[in-house]
């Protein structure tokens, strides 16, 4: 009877060629590999869904190819052996004296040696580095919009993992499920654009914002100066100064922050669409009490009423596309657009809200047609501040370059901003005063509940004054 050594023999004896070798060497350093990264993916409770893609689809893509391989080098081998009539009618028998097996061994050992040096130095800053904004952001061309957002925003130090993957165990895997259908979407070229808003698969905001800040400190009142430059040829700046109600935390919460997250608060409601604009439907508990404020004909489907938390209003918390006319009151109030040449704004406003065909046609014909209208209509403004219109015209470019992303599809106002009412419906999705309770009562739309309109659009407002603020250009 044969025994399994007699049965190992021929198997060793035809491994011994360059395909079965190489896939030991694929083998070996695949495991080794993935052995290197396997702590880290499990110590990090954020890791980034590449590090997964890595370690739970390419490597062992990688190391099942290379076990392929061996049989396939052995088959080959005896194949060729056979056609040659080189078959040897006796193998060596498998033990420390079978100088095909020691070469084996010799080989495992040497590879494998190689292998630990060589994934060692694959050290941990470049697992790392697979975390930072820089690789979520850059890297992957997809993200670039949200990047180029982010780096300008109040979080541009927050990694993207800190809101994106989720925590614990079972955030880790399905980022990792998440992130291998993005790369497969990537490859394929059939990923949606825009990207559509992710609320459903965000952390919760208690393991986000919350980390870093307190929701007992409800922050008071705060004031507001939204400068604003007019479509006139001085670009008149006016200011429309707000003192808004944030309001306090503890028992006695009030104001925007208290009334929807205060103690004793629970706020649910259901959303009609994907993107969470139309909300005929919320439940509001307050004291022990609940009341349901419904729109006319409201139908909501009890399984998907969703708790209230911060990236209800600040949804764009990080990455903040700008409407037009904000960005280059922005950009006018540091200068970097000069608001002393004439009719800055009103050209600004049409050259950028033009439709290009592509960023790259945007990045010549938005410089050229506002340095062109200083040169045509007024030669000697032109003549004498050709520095200051080529810089500006710079400027203009970057708001658009910041904001509008022709091949992701992304054009100014694709990402709603609920923080407000004016540009979006935002606050007012249920603040309109048709959500109403059985007995009639309504989401108010009281002005001064939110905020004192303290100054609405004026040129020097007298509490800025007062407050000893200069109405220069604000923010
Ligand atoms: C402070 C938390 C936070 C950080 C940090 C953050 N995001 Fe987001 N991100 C969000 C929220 C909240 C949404 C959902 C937006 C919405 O619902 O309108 C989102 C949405 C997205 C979307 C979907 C498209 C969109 O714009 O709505 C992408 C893509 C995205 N983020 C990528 C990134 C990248 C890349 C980074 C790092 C450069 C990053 N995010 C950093 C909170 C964050
Ligand atoms: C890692 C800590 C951290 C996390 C997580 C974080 N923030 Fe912040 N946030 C900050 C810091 C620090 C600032 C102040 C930045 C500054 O003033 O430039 C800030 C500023 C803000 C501001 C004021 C922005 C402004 O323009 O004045 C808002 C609003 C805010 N965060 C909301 C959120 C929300 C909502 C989330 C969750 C989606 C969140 N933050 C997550 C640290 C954090
Ligand atoms: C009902 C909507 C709403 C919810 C929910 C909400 N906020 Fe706010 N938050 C606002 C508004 C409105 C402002 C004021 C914006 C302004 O001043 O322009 C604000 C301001 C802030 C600021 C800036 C305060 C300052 O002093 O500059 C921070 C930080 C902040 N919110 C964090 C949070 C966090 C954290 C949560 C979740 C625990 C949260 N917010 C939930 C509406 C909300
Ligand atoms: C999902 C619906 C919803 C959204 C969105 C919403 N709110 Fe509310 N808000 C409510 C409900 C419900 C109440 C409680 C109404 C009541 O008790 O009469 C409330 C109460 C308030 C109050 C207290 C009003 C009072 O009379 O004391 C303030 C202030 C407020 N909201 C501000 C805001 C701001 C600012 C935003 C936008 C950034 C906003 N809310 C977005 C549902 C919402
Ligand atoms: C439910 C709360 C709420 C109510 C009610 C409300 N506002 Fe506001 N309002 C806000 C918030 C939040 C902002 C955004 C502040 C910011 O830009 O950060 C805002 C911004 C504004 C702005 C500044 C717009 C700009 O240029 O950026 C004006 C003006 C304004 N509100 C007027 C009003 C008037 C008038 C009413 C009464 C009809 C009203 N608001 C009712 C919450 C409210």
């Amino acid at each position: 009877m044969r025994t399994f050594r007699d049965w190992l023999s021929p198997i060793v004896f035809f491994s011994n060629n360059l395909i079965s070798l190489a896939g030991v060497v694929v083998v070996t350093a695949a495991a080794v590999t993935w052995l290197v990264f396997l702590p880290i993916t499990l110590r990090s409770g954020s890791v980034h869904p590449y590090v997964g893609i890595v370690v739970y689809l390419l490597l062992p893509g990688i190391f099942i190819g290379g076990l392929l391989l061996i049989p396939l080098g052995i088959y080959l081998r005896r194949r060729g052996m056979r056609k040659r009539g080189e078959l040897p009618a006796h193998f060596e028998p498998i033990d420390p004296r079978n100088p095909e097996l020691r070469k084996l061994f010799g080989f495992i050992a040497v590879t494998t040696f190689l292998n630990i040096v060589i994934a060692s130095q694959l050290s941990y800053s470049s697992v790392r580095y697979m975390e930072t904004p820089n690789f979520c952001g850059a890297t992957c061309h997809v993200m670039k919009p949200e990047f180029a957002a982010y780096e300008v925003s109040a979080h541009s130090k927050v990694e993207c993992v800190g809101c994106h993957v989720g925590p614990g165990a079972s955030g880790f895997m399905r980022a990792k499920a998440n992130g291998v259908r993005q790369v497969v979407h990537i490859v394929l070229n059939t990923y949606p654009r825009p990207i559509p808003e992710p609320l459903e698969r965000l952390r919760p905001a208690t393991e986000t914002c919350e980390s870093c800040h307190a929701r007992r400190r409800f922050f008071g009142d705060r004031m507001r100066d939204l400068a604003s430059y007019g479509t006139d040829e001085q670009n008149t700046l006016t200011h429309t100064v707000l003192m808004m109600h944030l309001g306090t935390g503890g028992p006695h919460s009030s104001g925007v922050h208290g009334a929807h997250l205060g103690e004793g608060v629970t706020l649910r409601y259901y959303a009609s669409d994907d993107v969470r604009q139309n909300i005929p439907y919320v439940e509001y508990t307050s004291g022990g009490k609940m009341t349901v404020f419904a729109a006319p004909g409201a139908k909501p489907d009890p399984t998907k009423l969703r708790a209230m938390q911060c990236i209800d209003c600040h949804n764009r918390p990080a990455h903040t596309f700008q409407l037009p006319e904000r960005a280059i009151d922005r950009a006018m109030s540091f200068g970097d657009i000069s608001p002393t040449l004439p009719f800055a704004k009103k050209q600004g406003l049409e050259i950028v809200k033009q439709t290009y065909a592509t960023g790259q046609e945007a990045g010549a014909k938005i410089p050229a047609a506002f340095e062109g209208y200083y040169r045509k209509t007024y030669p000697e403004i032109y003549a004498q501040r050709r520095d200051e219109v080529a810089s500006s015209a710079k400027a203009l470019l970057s708001i658009y370059q910041h904001n509008v992303f022709p091949e992701m599809k992304i054009t100014w106002g694709t990402y709603p901003n609920n923080l407000g009412h004016t540009d979006f419906n935002g606050c007012f999705r249920c603040h309109d005063e048709q959500h109403a309770s059985s007995d009639g009562k309504t989401i108010t739309q009281d002005c001064s509940a939110c905020h004192n309109v303290v100054a609405s659009d004026e040129k020097n407002p007298k509490a800025l004054v007062d407050l000893g603020l200069s109405p220069g250009a604000g923010k």
